[in-house]
């Protein structure tokens, strides 16, 4: 009896040391390792991976989320600003859907609260892909395979634009990437990064850049003004989350963007107008905190930012169910 509680106590105290030591192995630093996501609907996210993929939720028949968010190139269309139905030319560069879970709000001004409130808006929208909600729906309905899919989600074969909505936002919870080198330096993997990389991150710190730019996404928990120290000269005619607040304090200023898989999501800043991940540090650098970076220096930080690619999502290519003879014909030249 003796042993047994002795042993039991022992377990125990093993199991509290150990979860202690795993906590305290995690850096204390302004950064955070992202946390993998497993969905406890998995259903639900192969129904949103569908419609992500789905041009026919698009007037032209042929932009899908994954156009402007090509998930082969780091969620994003590496374009300056995103072009979409009949080539529109749209204000902003597109931001990548990678890890956008893990921000305070949507959109580069923060006017949608969530992915869910976001997914609604590009199907409509004219400069994307330009598709009324009700024609979505319609040509959703019209599809057998889909109304089968929704309903053993859902548990209802009328189609809803909140379901559609719902679908798409679970699958995008999945679009983490977790387990980049530098995750691994903060999990207590000291060889995880080069002396370079190490140093840029140090440069990266001390000269104030997490200020802005922390948390698990390196960015996405707050708004903050392009231009701090210097004003900002842009193409772009939008005018950040003053369109949403109203209030002038709150020209040019934007979502701060995740900095994790950068390397992929060029060209950077709303505008698209930098190419670089060299220049939009030197940029930063100036504009941000007034400080100008010797060409080593950009070299180290960019190099630390390379260290911010974690594992991409690992995705088979969905099928998505053919149409009816009652769907909708895509209307490609519609204005
Ligand atoms: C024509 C290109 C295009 C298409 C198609 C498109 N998007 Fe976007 N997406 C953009 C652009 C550009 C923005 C930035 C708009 C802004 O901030 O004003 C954006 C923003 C987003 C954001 C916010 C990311 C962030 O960090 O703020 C998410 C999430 C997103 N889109 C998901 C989707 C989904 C889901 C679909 C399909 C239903 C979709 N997009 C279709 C271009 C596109
Ligand atoms: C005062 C807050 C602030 C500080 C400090 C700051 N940034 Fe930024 N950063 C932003 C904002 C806001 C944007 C978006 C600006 C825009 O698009 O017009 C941004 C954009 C970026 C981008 C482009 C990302 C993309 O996808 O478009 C990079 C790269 C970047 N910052 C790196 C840095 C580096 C490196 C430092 C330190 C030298 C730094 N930032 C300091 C707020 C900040």
């Amino acid at each position: 009896m003796r042993m047994k509680a002795i042993s039991l106590f022992m377990g125990l105290a093993v199991a509290a040391v150990g979860a202690s030591t795993l906590a305290s192995t995690v850096r204390d630093e302004p950064i955070k390792p992202i946390e993998p996501y497993v969905s406890e609907h998995p259903e639900k996210v192969q129904l949103g991976k569908k419609l992500f993929f789905e041009p026919r939720l698009s007037m032209s028949g042929i932009i899908s989320c994954n156009t402007c968010h090509n998930l082969s190139r780091g969620g994003t269309d590496n374009l300056k600003t995103s072009i979409g139905h009949k080539w529109a030319a749209g204000p902003v560069n597109a931001p990548t859907v990678l890890n956008s879970s893990l921000a305070l709000a949507q959109f580069w001004d923060g006017r949608a609260a969530d992915l869910q409130e976001q997914a609604a808006g590009p199907i409509q929208a004219d400069i994307e892909m330009g598709m009324p909600h009700a024609l979505a729906l319609e040509v959703l309905q019209s599809i057998p395979g889909y109304v089968d899919e929704f309903e053993s989600v859902f548990g209802s074969r009328e189609i809803t634009l909140d379901m559609v909505t719902a679908a798409i936002a679970e699958f995008e919870e999945t679009l983490v990437t977790p387990n980049s080198r530098f995750d691994q330096w903060l999990l207590g993997d000291d060889d995880a990064l080069t002396d370079k990389e190490l140093a840029g991150y140090k440069l990266f710190k001390d000269s104030g850049c997490t200020v802005c730019h922390n948390g698990p996404a390196v960015g996405g928990t707050s708004f903050q003004r392009m231009g701090v120290l210097e004003p900002y000269q842009s193409t772009s005619p939008v005018e950040g989350r003053a369109a949403v607040t109203g209030k002038d304090a709150d020209r040019f200023s934007f979502k701060v963007p995740t900095l994790r898989n950068v390397e992929y999501t060029y060209p950077y800043f709303h505008d698209g107008e930098a190419r670089t991940l060299e220049e939009a540090t030197d940029i930063m650098g100036r504009l941000q905190l007034g400080r100008v970076y010797e060409e080593q220096e950009i070299n180290q930080i960019v190099a630390f930012l390379k260290t911010l690619t974690g594992d991409m999502p690992r995705l088979t290519l969905p099928m998505l169910p053919p149409s009816s003879n009652d769907t909708p014909a895509p209307d490609p030249y519609a204005d």
